[in-house]
């Protein structure tokens, strides 16, 4: 129970570290959110969005799952972005995957891991769509980090076909802006892989009418 005492100890610290700079810090931050990112990313302990970006309270709406996925029937999910693009009307949404992922990893092996299995046959449909690419690929951590991004990747489009984008689309025009980024372990380096607008939805295979 010491590591519980510790981390509720912390806590206190840093609330107090807040109030030191700022007296008014929580009570303005009680009253209304406003973020700008939507993070969709991966539930791995290494990634924390807020860290590796330098963004703060307020900045960003989060969403994490096991290698960030964007499955149309989760409504988990759905219900997030639902709420960051209509109520509060989020301009930038990033699925961000990292090198190294187990969750892409266990979609690359045989080995059955039980419950999860359903939940990774969604990596294993990427990795299908793609199978000449990642065979042709020698080193096997080269071929889970290929996927990583290849699944970053279908991610965004996964997001791009959504009713709630497409809707979203329709009636703010530009807004919201898709972006797939990669994050290095080895680094901490974030990379971008792709960007989607509703321009490009439109101009290339993104659009789909509803
Ligand atoms: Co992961």
């Amino acid at each position: 129970m010491e590591i519980i005492k510790k981390v509720l100890l912390e806590n206190k610290a840093w609330a107090r570290s807040k109030i030191d700079v700022n007296p008014d810090y929580f009570t303005t931050m009680a009253k209304d959110q406003n973020p700008t990112f939507l993070w969709i990313g991966c539930a791995d302990s290494r990634v924390p969005p807020s860290e590796i970006t330098n963004t703060h309270p307020g900045d960003m709406f989060v969403h994490r799952n096991i290698a960030n996925l964007a499955v149309h029937t989760d409504s988990n999910l759905l219900s997030v972005m639902q709420y960051a693009v209509e109520a509060l009307k989020i301009p930038h949404i990033i699925v961000c995957g990292h090198y190294n992922c187990g969750g892409v990893k266990a979609a690359l092996s045989q080995q059955s891991l039980g419950l999860i299995d359903n939940w990774i046959r969604n990596i294993k449909d990427v990795a299908f769509q793609h199978r000449s690419e990642l065979a042709a690929i020698d080193k096997s951590e080269d071929r889970v980090n290929r996927l990583v991004e290849l699944n970053v990747i279908q991610q965004t489009k996964n997001i791009a076909h959504s009713s709630i984008i497409q809707k979203a689309w329709k009636e703010r025009g530009e807004y919201p802006i898709i972006h797939g980024w990669v994050y290095d372990l080895n680094n901490g380096q974030l990379k971008i892989l792709n960007t989607i607008n509703a321009k490009d939805a439109i101009d290339r295979e993104y659009f789909y009418e509803f």
